[in-house]
């Protein structure tokens, strides 16, 4: 099977490369590629730049505007990548008989009072969802079109880790916000569910599955932990965010999975466990 991982910058991108397994054939895919990779833009992509796509391939979409930030204060632009560059993209790829996994955020569910699996309704909170919603809606129903929901993406590498970790070198005092409560997933249970969604990808009825670790975590729980487990000097102040700030995501998102266990093979990982991970290499990755 050929796998083409689109936005191969990302985060998430930069560490799924290295565990495909050996054998598959991957075609990487930047805004602005370098020499192992194909140029795609998916603003302006033409029928040439989709020409390795074939029929029963495995294509990971990770590119799109992140920030709900961003998307707040820049909604055109970002809504030409999020929602009608990356449906384009999708409908291309699905014409070709490729299957897709659309990378989407438990921000399409909400603000929550109780916990959400996969089957509840939704309610997006800001553009950010919103068009990630839209996406979702454009091709429920299309068997080659799955979703993965997910929750604050963890690892070493992850915006909040990098940010704790620079304080520590420049002996600053982090300011973390007791707010932001997540089912916060593991990195490697992400890259993982997506190895395994590759190779049964028709087995699945569902179309979404929400990448929700067991812990509703904020990021002062965060902190302490890396405190802990890092074993670094950290110091830090709690404090919580002003009112704009949650008008692009909300508070609280508590979220489950009813498959992410079947697919992964075990139960989602702790954070404790992923910081263990995570810093058992010494070394930077
Ligand atoms: N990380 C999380 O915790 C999290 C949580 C929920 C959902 N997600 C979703 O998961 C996906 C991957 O997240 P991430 O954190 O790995 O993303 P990321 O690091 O922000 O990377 C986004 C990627 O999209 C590319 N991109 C942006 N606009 C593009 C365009 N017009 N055409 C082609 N590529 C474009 C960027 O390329 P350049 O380098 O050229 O800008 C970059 O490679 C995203 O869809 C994100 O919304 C992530």
């Amino acid at each position: 099977m050929t796998w083409h991982i689109i936005g191969s910058s990302s985060y998430i991108a930069s560490r799924l490369m290295p565990v495909i397994p050996a054998g598959e054939t991957v075609i990487r895919y930047a805004r602005q590629p370098n020499a192992d990779e194909r140029k795609l833009d998916l603003t302006v992509f033409c029928e040439s730049d989709l020409e390795k796509i074939r029929s029963g391939d495995f294509v990971v979409l990770l590119a799109a505007i992140s920030s709900p930030d961003f998307c707040r204060d820049h909604e055109a632009e970002a809504y030409a990548i999020n929602v009608t560059g990356t449906e384009n993209f999708i409908r291309a790829c699905l014409s070709r008989g490729a299957r897709v996994l659309f990378f989407s955020s438990d921000v399409v569910v909400g603000a929550t009072e109780t916990v959400h699996d996969e089957t509840m309704p939704v309610s997006p909170v800001g553009n950010y969802g919103s068009m990630k919603r839209a996406v979702e809606r454009a091709f429920a129903g299309d068997p080659r079109f799955k979703v993965f929901r997910l929750s604050y993406v963890f690892s070493r590498q992850d915006k909040f880790l990098r940010y704790l970790a620079s304080c520590v070198e420049k002996g600053e005092t982090a300011d973390v916000f007791q707010a932001l409560y997540r089912n916060v997933v593991y990195l490697g249970d992400v890259l993982s569910a997506v190895i395994a969604l590759g190779k049964s990808f028709d087995c699945w009825e569902n179309s979404i599955f929400h990448l929700s670790g067991p812990e509703l975590l904020c990021r002062a729980d965060m902190a302490m932990c890396y405190q802990k487990i890092s074993m670094s000097e950290l110091s830090y102040t709690v404090s919580i965010p002003d009112a704009r700030f949650f008008e692009a995501r909300p508070n609280v998102i508590e979220t489950r999975s009813l498959y992410l266990q079947d697919l992964l093979g075990h139960p989602a990982t702790a954070l404790e466990k992923a910081m263990q991970i995570e810093f058992s290499n010494t070394k930077e990755s």
